[in-house]
């Protein structure tokens, strides 16, 4: 499978993720290591704590830093898509930058559902983002919200609208993981794959150990199926390679 990692925090001082620039090319170094391709980097986007323009500025000197900084090292390192883990707030589908927040290229936003009791506005935000907006909502791990049942009752309403879902690759390597996508497989929606990773030890790169467990629990059909939907969904990405 040729791996594009659609969720990522290596961007260096961003967020919970890289916390200097070596590591940010460690982390690189590790994704490539993975037989990455194409990372995202999707640093936290709080609308409610930070304004657009400090973000976009942080996220661009972080982004020139860790290009710098393999340019020093002389390193190979997979290409780079600039993007956004965009929080769920109310008000957050109104806004007018929300483009700016999409995957670099593509009219794809990243978007992670509130760490807060779902009220009807989650459905009224996300709706309005892909009808209002135009934008296409690829849901950040949804599979971690499963094994609540309140929220499965909304997810189950929230999969009425065309979302596409970003897998962890963590979430293949368990059995618990397999589990509940299981159960989010019945929703059939376009699955697309990211590590999330955040460091080089807990959270770090496993695409490529995914990739295998995809294939050996869920066959071979999956891992065509998330194939193609990466090649339909990131056709500009694959330009290049
Ligand atoms: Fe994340």
């Amino acid at each position: 499978m040729k791996l594009i990692d659609l969720h990522s925090h290596i961007l260096p001082n961003m967020d919970d993720g890289a916390r200097d620039v070596e590591t940010s090319a460690a982390m690189l170094q590790a994704a490539l290591d993975q037989g990455v391709v194409h990372i995202a980097a999707t640093s936290h986007y709080y609308s409610d704590r930070q304004s657009i323009s400090d973000f976009l500025s942080a996220r661009q000197t972080a982004y020139i830093k860790l290009l710098n900084k393999i340019h020093e090292k002389e390193i190979m390192y997979p290409q780079i898509g600039l993007g956004a883990e965009v929080y769920l707030t109310r008000g957050l589908s109104a806004r007018e930058y929300l483009e700016s927040l999409c995957y670099e290229g593509t009219n794809i936003i990243l978007i992670e559902l509130p760490y807060e009791p779902w009220g009807s506005w989650v459905y009224r935000e996300l709706e309005s983002i892909i009808v209002d907006r135009a934008l296409t909502v690829l849901l950040a791990h949804p599979e971690r919200y499963v094994s609540s049942p309140w929220n499965v009752k909304s997810l189950r309403e929230y999969m009425q609208l065309p979302l596409l879902l970003q897998i962890n690759a963590d979430s293949f390597l368990s059995r618990s993981g397999r589990m509940i996508l299981s159960k989010l497989g019945k929703f059939q929606k376009p699955w697309l794959l990211g590590s999330d990773c955040h460091n080089l030890k807990q959270r770090k790169n496993n695409l490529s150990e995914a990739a295998e467990a995809i294939e050996k629990y869920f066959g071979k059909g999956l891992t065509e199926k998330i194939e193609r939907n990466t090649k339909r969904f990131f056709a500009a990405w694959g330009e290049n390679d």
